[in-house]
């Protein structure tokens, strides 16, 4: 089999354009908006939904509406309904209002985890690692994201062991999935090959996501080296949305409907029906104020057609 035929190989994608698009824009988006949002993005076919965050409202302010929009969700069968939490407090709060999953956050390096959670690593890992603990039994599924995994934007490169020995602890504390992401966009696709397959080899079980920022037009590249490498999960922003304020140069994750389009050129099955996701990306600069970086809400589809130039129509001579 070609490596360029998905021969309907199931992809997972998972939306963040409402917790890690939405973090990064000036404008509040009311909370009924959010909530249609959500709704929208669940008809639409997407395996996970990363509604909100449980953080600080003073850290995230566009976000300080969290216990309101996942209260408010219906509630689609099959879509797992996950949260960012940083902390103990943002753990109660996801739970309290029937999170599925809790999305633990920490970062790779010291100098990007001080600027985001304010803390050192292993006190970030303290408090993550006695949540995932207190999950374990009963069975509660916990997912830690490990930002700047690929590399940082004041530390420069992440070197993989020290990454690899983030996730053994995480594992071993009892976590159900690790997601690595490429915070600001440094990931290229032989270390994501290398990392990706590590990983695989060390823990089979272990539900892997990668998360791909665009910020260097690197990320669909960087989700074929990993699906390459036997990845088949996928955060991605509706729009092309997101970024982590606290994170120097930091821009839109991967597009979702970009990404969904180009996978299904390829034949892979990503259960998400492109037209839906696609009305619902062409309400986002409305309820944000501005553009979306979205390539396919811009240029249509492939064979979306445009009609001839009307200069031709009128026929050759034509003035
Ligand atoms: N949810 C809501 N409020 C929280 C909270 C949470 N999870 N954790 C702490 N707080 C509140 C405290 O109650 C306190 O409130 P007060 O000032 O009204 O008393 C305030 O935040 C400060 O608490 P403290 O424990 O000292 O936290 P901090 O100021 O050192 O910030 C974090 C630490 C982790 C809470 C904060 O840095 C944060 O939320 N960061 C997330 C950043 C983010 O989401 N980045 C993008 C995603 S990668
Ligand atoms: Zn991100």
């Amino acid at each position: 089999m070609s490596a360029w035929t998905g021969a309907r190989r199931r992809v997972c994608l998972q939306e963040v354009g409402t917790r890690d698009g939405l973090q990064m824009e000036s404008v509040f988006v009311p909370t009924a908006e959010k909530i249609a949002l959500v709704d929208s993005l669940s008809e639409a076919g997407l395996a996970k939904i990363e509604v909100t965050a449980f953080v600080s409202p003073k850290a995230i302010p566009a976000l300080r509406d969290a216990e309101e929009v996942m209260s408010g969700i219906s509630r689609r069968h099959g879509v797992v309904y996950t949260a960012l939490v940083p902390n103990l407090r943002g753990a109660e709060r996801a739970m309290d209002c029937g999170t599925d999953e809790l999305n633990l956050v920490m970062s790779a390096t010291e100098s990007h985890n001080l600027a985001n959670l304010r803390m050192t690593r292993e006190q970030s890992f303290a408090g993550l690692a006695a949540i995932t603990e207190r999950c374990a039994a009963p069975r509660f599924p916990v997912n830690i994201s490990l930002s700047c995994a690929f590399g940082c934007p004041m530390e420069g490169d992440v070197p993989q062991e020290g990454v690899l020995d983030w996730c053994r602890r995480f594992v071993e504390a009892g976590a159900t999935g690790v997601t690595l992401c490429d915070t600001t966009g440094m990931a290229y696709p032989p270390q994501v090959d290398s990392l990706a397959k590590a990983f695989r080899a060390r823990w089979p079980e272990t539900e892997l996501t990668m998360h791909f920022h665009d910020t260097r037009g690197l990320g669909f590249a960087n989700i074929l080296a990993a699906i390459d490498a036997g990845v088949d999960r996928f955060d991605a922003a509706l729009g092309g949305l997101g970024g982590c304020p606290y994170a120097p140069g930091a821009s839109g994750n991967v597009c979702t409907e970009t990404v969904v389009h180009a996978l299904e050129l390829m034949d892979f099955d990503t259960g998400v029906d492109l037209d839906r996701l696609l009305a619902v990306s062409r309400r986002l600069p409305g309820l944000v104020g501005h553009d979306t970086p979205s390539a396919i809400v811009k240029a249509g589809r492939r064979l979306d057609l445009h009609p001839m130039p009307a200069s031709v129509q009128r026929g050759p001579g034509a003035l």
